[in-house]
Formats: C-alpha cells, structure tokens, sequence
C-alpha cells in the first residue's frame, strides 16, 4: 500500500516539544501494525517563520500541503512577538477554513489515574471513565467570521464591529454529524449549546435547526442549554453529558472547560475534520503553545499523541487508534509507576512520559 502522507507542522512554543512525542507514538504504533507513514515536515504556521518571512503562510501553501492525507499540528502563537490574531488568523484559523474542517470534535474523558478536580453532590469522587463527553464544535463559521471593520479609528466616535454568520448549510452540516454520532453512541443523548434569550436573530436560528434535524432522529434523546448555564451544568453534573453541539466560540470555550473537568487540558486531543474527505483533516492539541512553560521540557504530550491517534482512526487504522488510547490509559494508570509530567502532580518531562506510552505499543 502507498504510505499515508501527513504533513507535520509543530508551530511555536510546547507545539515544537510535544509533536516529537506525538510522532514516536505514531511510528510505535506504524510499526506494529505495519503502517506505512510519510512525513513531511513544514516550518510555516509558526510565529519564528513570521518574523523571518512577514507572513504565517508561504504563498504556495495548500499546494504544499493539501495533497496530504492529514496535517498533525502543534500549536500557533507567541504574543510577546507576534499579536495572536496575527498569527492564528494568519495559519491555523486558515486552515480550518480552506481545507473545510468545518467538524472540530474533542473529546473530554476522564481517565485513570488522573485526578478529577471535581466531586459529586453526594460528596463521592467520579471514577474514570464516568466523564465521557465528546465535544462537537462548528469549526468554520459562526462567532469566528471575517465581516466585519473599524470605523472611524482613532477618534472618539471609533466603532467596531465583526457579524456572526450562521448559514444553512454550514449550520445544518454540523449538526448532522453530531446528531450521528449520538446515535452512534450507548446514551444516544445530544445536548445543544444556545443563546437564544441574548443573540437574538442568530441563536434561535441555530435552534430552529436542531429541531428540525431533531425530526429526523427520534432515538436521539436531546436536550438545550444557555451557554451560561451549562457551563454551570459541565462543572456540576459533567456525567451526565454524551455529545454536546456548539457554535464556533461556545464550542471553543466548552472545549477547555470538559477537558479542565476531568483533571488537565493537557490530555485533551482535538480532530478539525473535513468528513467528506475533499481536503485534508487536521489533528491537534486542544491547548495552545503555553509560553509560561515553553522550552522547559515539561508539557504534557498526551493530548498531541491522543490527537495522532485520531488521526489514525479517520484514515482508517482503529485498531492501532486503540492501542494507543490502550498505551495512554495503561500509562496514565495510578498503580503503572509511570513518569507524570506537572500538570499530572509528577516531575517526569514531556519526553519522559512520550517514551512510557511509546513502550506500551
Ligand atoms: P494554552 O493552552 O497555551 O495554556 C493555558 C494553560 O495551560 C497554561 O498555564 C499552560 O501552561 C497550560 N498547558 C497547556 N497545555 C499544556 C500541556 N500540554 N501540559 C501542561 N500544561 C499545559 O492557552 P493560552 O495561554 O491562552 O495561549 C497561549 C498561546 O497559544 C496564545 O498565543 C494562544 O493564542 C495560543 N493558542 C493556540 C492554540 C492552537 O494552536 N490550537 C490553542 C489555544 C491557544
Ligand atoms: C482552539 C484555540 C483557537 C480557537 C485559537 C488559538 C484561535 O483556542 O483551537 O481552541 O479559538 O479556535
Ligand atoms: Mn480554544
């Protein structure tokens, strides 16, 4: 068979030390399964290659990446140099919008051995595996759009202004796919973020869709909230969750907070999809480049490892997608003696913790 092509991209800070990690899992388990892998590597979508080039992207980029099967990603952003908006707009945000991953699904499970900060009411602690959401967010439209402008800069009458844009499609595609994916699931349960009390002409759009999908799967037990409250639902009944929908920004916002809930962002694996396949998927951390630990070797690699195991998965290799969630579950296990990097109460470094989950392959 012809080698799976991805293209690497590590980006900036924690994204240079965890993709090295990410990518020994992945030739662990290329290896054992007998996959294989060809990896190119790219020095654009980095804040380094914006200062050297005064772009994020070279002109020639989809060329030089689009005929890829997948792009596994670090993370973007250094803002003591380079604005965030700059460099996020200028790459990943990019990305996401050209290659149409317009599903961005990230799971939020709490695992063994790693402490959930949280309790139940009866004052009881959750067991691994009680938390086990996966987050379906809108990733190409919708709060995180282009339209928009200042008006008037620098004077006191200055105004800006950026439109959410919910389309039909854009809007109904998404939904779809959750709406699948919960009924591919044991609890068949969707939960739908909203905002429609405040947003008013956008937001019950957005509901007026689920409803209509909702016809369609009357085995999907489905239920709405006010972002505001569910927030307050993630942190007070998380076990209670199957697979929640999102907008764009509630969706991003949801994404740090289920993965914080069961113990550390630094677990948590994200899967920018473009489920017809016409463009590349991208697989990357949740987190971002985490500057206040960069260069001391001591991010946790798990969510970037995770995220090349589904990136395995959506080209077709689950069983080698669940030896490494076997590896990373085996690992994390609080009796495996294992390495634990900070974020997981231990000293172990990044590599440390990438070469424990490697060997469990
Ligand atoms: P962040 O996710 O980088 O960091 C938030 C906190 O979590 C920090 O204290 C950090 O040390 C910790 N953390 C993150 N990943 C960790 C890991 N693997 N192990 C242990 N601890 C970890 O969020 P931020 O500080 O808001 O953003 C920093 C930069 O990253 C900004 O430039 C931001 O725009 C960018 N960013 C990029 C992405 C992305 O590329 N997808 C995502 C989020 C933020
Ligand atoms: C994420 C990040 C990005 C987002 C930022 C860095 C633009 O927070 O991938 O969750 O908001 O989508
Ligand atoms: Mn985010």
């Amino acid at each position: 068979a012809s080698p799976l092509r991805i293209a690497v991209l590590a980006g900036d800070g924690i994204g240079q030390e965890v993709v090295p990690e990410g990518l020994r899992v992945l030739d662990a388990a290329a290896r054992r399964f007998g996959i294989a892998l060809q990896l190119d590597h790219f020095d654009f979508a980095s804040c380094d290659y914006y200062l050297r080039h005064g772009e994020m992207l070279p002109a020639n980029w989809k060329e030089q990446i689009g005929g890829h099967d997948a792009i596994l990603f670090g993370a973007v952003g250094w803002p003591q140099t380079v604005p965030d908006h700059v460099s996020l707009w200028g790459s990943l945000l990019q990305f996401r919008r050209e290659f149409d991953q317009y599903v961005n699904l990230r799971p939020a499970k709490l695992m063994p051995g790693v402490h959930a900060p949280l309790i139940k009411r009866d004052g009881s602690a959750y067991a691994p595996g009680e938390i086990d959401m996966l987050i379906v967010r809108e990733n190409t439209e919708g709060e995180y759009s282009s339209i928009g402008g200042r008006m008037f800069a620098g004077t006191e009458r200055e105004v800006v202004i950026q439109e959410t844009v919910m389309s039909r499609i854009g809007v109904d595609r998404v939904l779809r796919y959750a709406f699948e994916l919960a009924r591919s699931r044991p609890r068949k349960h969707l939960t739908s973020a909203t905002k429609s009390n405040g947003i008013s002409i956008t937001m019950p759009y957005w509901d007026e869709r689920v409803q209509a999908m909702s016809a369609d799967y009357p085995d999907v037990m489905r239920d709405q909230f006010h972002i505001d409250i569910l927030t307050a639902h993630f942190v007070q009944r998380p076990h209670t969750f199957d697979v929640v929908v999102a907008s764009n920004l509630f969706g991003d916002i949801l994404s740090d907070l289920g993965p914080a809930c069961c113990g550390t962002i630094g677990i948590a694996p994200s899967a920018n999809l473009n489920p017809e396949r016409r463009f590349p998927s991208l697989f990357e951390p949740v987190h971002g480049s985490a500057p206040d630990i960069a260069g001391k070797g001591i991010a946790n690699p798990i969510a970037q490892i995770w995220s090349a195991a589904l990136m395995l998965d959506f080209l077709g290799h689950r069983e080698a997608h669940d030896a490494i969630l076997r590896a990373i579950e085996t690992v994390l296990a609080p009796k495996s003696g294992a390495p634990r990097t900070p974020d997981l109460g231990g000293t172990a470094t990044t590599a440390d913790l990438g070469r424990a989950v490697a060997e469990c392959i």
